[in-house]
């Protein structure tokens, strides 16, 4: 009689235990993410952000000496991982192909400027362009590493201002001018975040259309691939035309600033406009030069750039050629 007693007192205290347990943890869960939530639309009502709440990645086929080495997807969970609520794309061939076709069908020229591109690289740059154009948001390389979350990236003074975000890459800092650089100092374009339409973009995507039908125009058999030198695809499509296009666009509101290197030793996210323009160790830290912080991360970094890119396989300081 004893015995048979115990098990139903034992079940009397396990069944409501069990119970509180659940509702314990279902309760600390969602007000968990509620308190997120809240959160959130709090800083939302505050400062809408300019930067749409969408992550880009682009894998085009690569050369077959590239393709061999395995390119990995690895860091582009840390996107997914770091930016939960926002979406997250990653563009292949047929992707890029039928965006331009659905946003860029009034302007038959931007397809055939992308198709008749010979370099993956120059297409790449030039699809950046093009997709934040239309649609805005966060563009990141497949070799980079997400730091800290999007929603971070911009201060909470610039939050309802800041349209477009360019990172430094290169600063020679006062010192010998380096053959692999263009300018005194360099902005990137592994990473760049923006709000749609804006006029840096339009202004990236005419240049590529009208370099691209100049080169198309001296091509001795009409309709082949167009064929850049690399210099000529740093100066058309990458960092060197992006640096030069977005320091024109901040000479246009900071006229008193003579000369880019004015940027050298950045120390904080700056304003220019609506162009804020971010230190080295935003985009570029871990890199043994430009005053960048050597031991990754700096409190700064916001992404990891691993510089497996595709067309140059090595960082250029590692390259002996
Ligand atoms: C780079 O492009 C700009 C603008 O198209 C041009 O003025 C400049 O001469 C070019 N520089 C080189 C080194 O090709």
């Amino acid at each position: 009689m004893a015995h048979s007693g115990k098990s139903p007192r034992l079940l009397r205290f396990l069944v409501p235990a069990v119970l509180v347990f659940f509702v314990t943890a279902t309760l600390y869960f969602s007000v968990g993410s509620h308190a997120t939530a809240a959160l959130l639309s709090h800083s939302d009502l505050a400062h809408p952000p300019l930067v749409p709440r969408k992550i880009w990645q682009i894998l085009l086929p690569m050369p077959a000496s590239v393709e061999a080495k395995g390119i990995s997807l690895s860091d582009a969970e840390t996107w997914l991982n770091k930016n939960p609520g926002y979406t997250y794309t990653l563009l292949g061939a047929e992707g890029a192909d039928s965006f331009i076709k659905l946003h860029y069908s009034d302007r038959p020229e931007v397809l055939d400027t992308f198709n008749a591109l010979e370099n993956p690289a120059m297409r790449s740059d030039f699809l950046r362009y093009l997709v934040l154009l239309k649609e805005g948001g966060v563009y990141s390389d497949i070799d980079t590493e997400a730091v800290r979350p999007v929603e971070h990236w911009i201060p909470e003074k610039y939050r309802s201002r800041a349209k477009i975000l360019a990172g430094i890459e290169w600063d020679q800092q006062g010192g010998p001018p380096s053959s692999y650089f263009t300018y005194p100092l360099q902005l990137g374009q592994w990473t760049i975040a923006s709000s749609p339409g804006h006029p840096i973009l339009e202004r990236m995507v005419d240049n590529c259309v009208r370099l691209s039908q100049k080169k198309a125009g001296e091509n001795t058999s009409p309709g082949s691939a167009l064929h850049f030198t690399d210099s000529e695809i740093v100066n058309t499509t990458g960092p060197a035309a992006w640096t030069r296009t977005v320091w024109e666009a901040i000479q246009d509101v900071a006229p008193n600033m003579k000369s880019i290197e004015a940027l050298s030793g950045l120390q904080h996210p700056t304003l220019f406009g609506d162009i804020l323009v971010l230190p080295i160790n935003s985009f570029g830290s871990g890199q043994p030069h430009s005053g960048s912080w050597k031991y990754f991360p700096h409190p700064d970094t916001l992404i990891k750039h691993k510089f497996k890119g595709s067309w140059r396989t090595m960082p250029w300081w590692e390259s002996s050629s």
